[in-house]
């Protein structure tokens, strides 16, 4: 590993306003995950850090909303987060929390730290202010035009069109989202982290030094210090935060993502003692993973914090994701458009591998990607279950019934048996390379390459018509297809590792370092494997349909709470009004209209007579639950042909955001008759 002794991983610390979806995943915790599960297979010395970001307007906002306490908020949130990680197998060796007091400590001395050398600079300015709720505006407080980019809802410190960080003063047409109003401007002290004057060694450090981070990161930081980089305020006039830790400020804490990184620090912290070693020695390697709206906190924001201070490493590459979107839209918490991580845990139980194996074959590395429930049923039919399931169970199934689950040895070996073997070692080679070099998703490719391998080797070689015209040959073909087996609880691991070690289950075997793969005689002859089970199992459409179907639920629930009403019609005279005749009348008998989807015949007792109507409320109601039914008719509606059928009327509806439509009825029962004005 280089000048390196150990490696310090950092995931983004989710705010815990809400629950982790498919996008986190994707983005952050399954890479993660899988580099941190590869260098501990290698036996290097590696944390894995995270915790829930706590702080912050969207936890205020989220407790407004609710009417609780911010902290009941990240309490809920904290646990779930948690605990669904912890199910999905995300290894942290610390999942931590910023509402921590070790964290709080953590953050104010780093401040403090600051404040007394003076690192930063101490402002009085104007800043929006909301009149109604006697409050500044800060971050997500405020909403307006990105000046950069023009999306009409920027927040305060960001815009999450094009990623520029923002001052609420830089934004066009600022808006209060507390109460919607124009704010004003007021005076208030901050403190500042000078950006401007980090902006020579931003250069060399990023732009010269680490030409090898991702084009996405190294491109987007080369842009924000090519725009020039303003000073920053680093404290906020909010009340739930960590406080601003200087003498006499009160109603002051800092800003959310002055304390969010600390809290990497503040998790080392409760991991180990040896805190230190891994934020200060120079021969400790840091890595933080992230999302794309993250990257300028912790290329620029962070690393200058940490220079400033003085003491501490920074960052050696910051391996950060695009965006997953949701089948074909935007992955939003607000609008509920999201695989939710508690849900697919309760609702595929035992599938937590397949969910890591289609966000890393499909990991928007490069570019954002698009998450499909058919593709997840692609990939686990046709790769889990066809490619790597197939040829593991083939291979102990056949050892089961030809030699009683005992390794057989290999006789001599032909020169494609010698390939086969071969493959192995370059296969790690290849794996290691795209590992080392962040390329999760090739590294998942190229780990599957070995499972494609078995499967064509045993495919080619057709041991089960071999054993009929030559016995021992199937011995050498079946030694060298369960090596292969074993080579893969090793490749394998880092990805899929529930299965792995279901695999190992079945193959009677330990689990092995990393420097073994590539070894032909990991399972000794004679040695003994247990009865398989089915390592994956397919997908069945109907699964996919209820997922489908949910997606479907929550457009029409969004249009639903989007939907205007239509502005009014014209005026018009009483005289007008008073020409419909609309009457209460009870529903006698009902139908459906044959042939027809939307249609029923309704005869209807208006108080004048008993007459027929058509009505195109089929979809909604059941001919039986309408018998009896006060309805509102209009009588005096010319007679038309619907279906060969003459409508006497018509029957008055609502109708719906989403097109549905329910029927008005008079609220109290009356005289059949009685006239509806
Ligand atoms: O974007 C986010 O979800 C932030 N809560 C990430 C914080 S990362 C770190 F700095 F704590
Ligand atoms: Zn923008």
């Amino acid at each position: 590993m280089s000048k390196f002794k150990r490696t310090l991983i950092t995931t983004a610390l989710p705010y815990a306003n809400g629950p982790i979806h498919i996008g986190h995943l994707a983005g952050v915790y399954v890479p993660a995950d899988i580099y941190a599960r590869y260098l501990r297979l290698k036996k290097e010395d590696v944390i894995m850090i995270g915790g829930s970001d706590e702080h912050g307007v969207p936890i205020t906002i989220k407790a407004k909303n609710e009417g609780v306490t911010p902290q009941d908020i990240v309490d809920r949130y904290h646990e779930i987060i948690k605990e669904s990680f912890q199910k999905l197998g995300i290894s942290f060796d610390v999942y931590s929390r910023t509402s921590s007091e070790i964290h709080h400590e953590t953050a104010s001395e780093f401040f403090r730290k600051l404040y007394e050398t003076g690192k930063l600079i101490e402002k009085t300015s104007e800043q929006y202010f909301d009149e109604e709720n006697k409050q500044f505006l800060a971050d997500r407080y405020i909403i307006g035009t990105c000046p950069k980019c023009g999306f009409e809802k920027a927040y305060g410190d960001q815009c999450e069109s094009c990623g520029t960080s923002l001052s609420p003063t830089e934004l066009i047409n600022p808006t209060s989202t507390l109460s919607g109003n124009q704010p004003v401007l007021k005076e208030t002290k901050h403190w500042y982290l000078p950006l401007d004057q980090y902006e020579p060694w931003l250069r060399e450090w990023i732009l010269e030094g680490h030409k090898e981070w991702k084009p996405n990161v190294y491109g987007q930081v080369k842009s924000w210090i090519d725009g020039g980089l303003q000073p920053r305020a680093v404290t906020r006039d909010l009340e739930w935060g960590v406080p601003v830790p200087v003498e006499g400020i009160e109603g002051k804490v800092l800003y959310v993502w002055f304390d969010a990184p600390i809290g990497y620090i503040s998790a080392t912290k409760e991991l180990t003692p040896e805190w230190e070693t891994y934020w200060k020695d120079p021969e400790t390697r840091m890595l933080h993973f992230i999302g794309k709206d993250n990257i300028v906190f912790h290329c620029i924001i962070f690393p200058a914090m940490l220079k400033a201070e003085g003491t501490y490493n920074l960052p050696e590459n910051v391996p950060a994701n695009e965006f997953l979107n949701l089948e074909n839209d935007k992955i939003s918490t607000s609008r509920n458009w999201a695989v939710w991580l508690h849900e697919y845990l309760e609702e595929f139980p035992g599938k937590e591998d397949v969910l890591k194996y289609v966000l890393t074959a499909n990991a928007p590395e490069t570019k954002d990607n698009d998450f499909t429930w058919k593709d997840f049923q692609a990939r686990n039919n046709n790769e889990l279950v066809a490619v790597l399931g197939n040829f593991v169970n083939r291979a102990l199934v056949l050892t089961q019934k030809y030699y009683e689950g005992v390794i057989p040895a290999a006789g001599e070996l032909s020169d494609f048996d010698k390939e086969t073997l071969a493959s192995i070692s370059t296969i790690k080679a290849d794996v290691e390379k795209s590992l080392d070099n962040f390329r999760i998703r090739e590294a998942l490719k190229n780990a599957m390459d070995l499972a494609r391998l078995g499967n064509k080797y045993l495919a080619d070689e057709e041991p089960w018509k071999v054993i009929k015209t030559d016995p021992e040959r199937v011995k050498t073909i079946l030694n060298v297809c369960l090596q292969v087996t074993a080579n893969l609880t090793i490749c394998l691991e880092p990805f899929l590792p529930f299965s792995m070690d279901k695999l190992r289950g079945f193959l009677n075997l330990e689990k092995m370092d990393w420097e073994k793969l590539g070894d032909t005689a990991l399972l000794p002859v004679g040695h003994k494997v247990n009865k398989p089970e089915l390592l994956f199992e397919k997908i069945e459409d109907s699964v996919i349909e209820t997922q489908l179907q949910k997606l479907e639920d929550t457009k029409k629930a969004n249009e639903m709470a989007t939907a205007k009403a239509a502005p009014a019609k014209e005026n018009i005279e009483f005289d007008d009004f008073a020409k419909m005749d609309v009457r209460a009348g009870t529903v006698i008998e009902c139908e459906k209209v044959a042939k027809t989807k939307k249609l029923l015949k309704l005869t209807i007792d208006t108080g004048i007579d008993k007459r027929t109507v058509v009505s195109g409320i089929a979809e909604y109601y059941q001919p039986e639950e309408l018998i009896g039914k006060q309805v509102s008719i209009l009588v005096n509606l010319a007679p038309k042909s619907l279906k060969g059928i003459e409508s006497q009327g018509m029957i008055l509806c609502a109708e719906n955001a989403d097109g549905t439509l329910s029927i008005v009825s008079p609220d109290k029962k009356v005289k059949n008759g009685s006239e509806i004005r």
